[in-house]
């Protein structure tokens, strides 16, 4: 248990979004140098994007996958994994981002609601097998054989995100939700503060800026999240 602005909290729900990998060196998707400047995401991050032109969705995934191994988890990542280590009631961490700097920096729970880089999805067999090199339309599948079925193992514009169930079942049933590094544009994860509002909780929001559903939160802590992550978990885990 832990007093937070004058409440218990026993259980705590954390959305990561691209801003916690930010300063890793991983580009987010809306800033000024952001992969949606540089791309457009319907030409890249669509089902049908993927139908049109498969080996340009299998060269951006593979470049974001093989930058992986050259970039570190930032401070805010080992923050995280503090809370879920030390703090005595419950923590569920649920990310956007499709890297593996939260596992890479300790995290043992990390809910990929978007998918992983470092995964492919089998069309034939619908399984999803941990890739961390390149593959594309010659790959075969390594769990059933089936060439040319690959694809990558991440959510796309239009697709049903994984493990809604799970996280609606967390949502309702928080004291606390914290949301860090996330533009609250892309739903259902812009939607999560509004159903953990409902259910009670308290919400704060880290963000370098002000986001679209910022209005949303009790709490709104603007900074770098190397520094205002580390900064509440160390106050959450002093009360
Ligand atoms: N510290 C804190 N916040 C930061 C930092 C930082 N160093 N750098 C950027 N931010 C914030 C920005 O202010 C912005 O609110 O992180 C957010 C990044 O927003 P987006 O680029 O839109 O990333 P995200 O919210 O994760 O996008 C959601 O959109 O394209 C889809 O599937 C993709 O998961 C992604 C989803």
């Amino acid at each position: 248990m832990a007093h937070f602005e004058g409440r218990f909290i026993d259980r705590i729900v954390v959305l990561t979004g691209a801003g916690i990998s930010a300063e890793s060196g991983v580009p987010t998707f809306r800033d000024a140098d952001g992969l949606w400047e540089q791309h457009d995401p319907m030409q890249i991050a669509t089902p049908e994007a993927f139908m049109r032109d498969p080996d340009l969705v299998y060269r951006f995934y593979n470049a974001r996958r093989a930058r992986l191994p050259g970039v570190e988890p930032n401070a805010a990542h080992h923050a995280v994994v503090r809370l879920q280590r030390e703090f005595a009631g419950d923590v569920f961490l649920v990310t956007q981002n499709v890297d593996d700097l939260h596992e890479r920096a300790g995290s043992q729970q990390v809910c990929h609601m978007h998918g992983r880089l470092q995964a492919a999805l089998c069309t034939a067999c619908a399984r999803s097998t941990p890739m961390s090199g390149d593959y594309d339309g010659t790959t075969a599948c390594p769990a059933c054989g089936t060439s040319g079925s690959l694809r990558p193992d991440v959510v796309w514009f239009g697709e049903i995100p994984y493990y809604m169930d799970e996280i609606e079942t967390r949502l309702a049933d928080c004291d606390l939700f914290i949301a860090i590094g996330t533009s609250g544009l892309v739903y259902p994860a812009a939607g999560f503060v509004r159903r953990a509002l409902q259910c009670g909780a308290t919400t704060v929001e880290l963000n370098r800026e002000t986001s679209d559903v910022s209005g949303l939160f009790h709490h709104q802590r603007k900074g770098l999240a190397t520094a205002v992550v580390t900064a509440l978990v160390e106050e959450l885990l002093a009360a």
